[in-house]
């Protein structure tokens, strides 16, 4: 029998979708499965991209890449694909190398060969509460699951402003085989690190490669 994750992710929905929201997710998000994907080239990943700021804007800085985002939370899925499309639709053709996966990622890495040059992942949910621990997304199984996904030279850039989060997941990265480099990144920003800039701390990065 496989075996069951611990969920990582708070909700699945939230406010009612408006009417244009529902037909986007209905018509546009089936047409961007990430499927048919070459194995080891071009290809980036950003987990848990909420409203997917972060995931537009790379998606116009690498028009030569194919950017995956995977997300649950559909409120957010629907934002980005409102964000992408134009009056009558159509995706945006600044936006056209974006796919998108509504789920766990996990799901989508467990039925994949891909390896992506990088992986980003903004803000994870940092489950602060001692009981909660084990909904942390990046534990020692899943940062061992990156690596596999990794491409020669990949890299996976994560930033949070969570500083117990960030030295847990430091700790667990020591704990692979993965190599750790703290850069001196700017903020990069994303919703989440708008909505709490007034009294959290500044985000920290880590770069892990293999
Ligand atoms: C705190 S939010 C940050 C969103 C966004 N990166 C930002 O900075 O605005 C964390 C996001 O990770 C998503 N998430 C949690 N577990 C996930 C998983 N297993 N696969 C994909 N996304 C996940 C959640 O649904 C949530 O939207």
């Amino acid at each position: 029998m496989e075996k069951q994750e611990i969920r990582t992710f708070g909700r699945r929905h939230g406010k009612k979708l408006s009417t244009r929201q529902n037909t986007l997710l209905n018509t546009i998000l089936p047409t961007l499965k990430p499927i048919n994907l070459s194995t080891n080239t071009g290809l980036i990943l950003e987990i848990g991209f909420g409203s997917g700021e972060h995931l537009r804007e790379i998606s116009r800085e690498m028009p030569d890449k194919i950017i995956i985002g995977a997300e649950p939370f559909m409120n957010g899925v629907a934002s980005l694909l409102s964000a992408i499309t134009d009056e009558s639709n159509s995706i945006r053709s600044e936006y056209e190398n974006i796919r998108i996966f509504p789920d766990d990622v996990r799901d989508f890495l467990h039925t994949t060969d891909s390896k992506f040059e990088q992986i980003w992942i903004l803000h994870p949910d940092p489950w602060p509460k001692a009981k909660h621990e084990k909904r942390r997304l990046l534990n020692t199984e899943f940062l061992n699951l990156l690596s596999y996904h990794l491409s020669k030279d990949g890299e996976i850039i994560i930033g949070t402003d969570h500083w117990e989060y960030f030295d847990w997941i430091l700790n667990q990265a020591h704990q692979t085989n993965l190599c750790v480099s703290i850069p001196d990144l700017d903020t990069i920003h994303t919703r989440y690190q708008q909505k709490n800039k007034a009294g959290t701390s500044a985000p920290k990065y880590m770069i892990l490669k293999n």
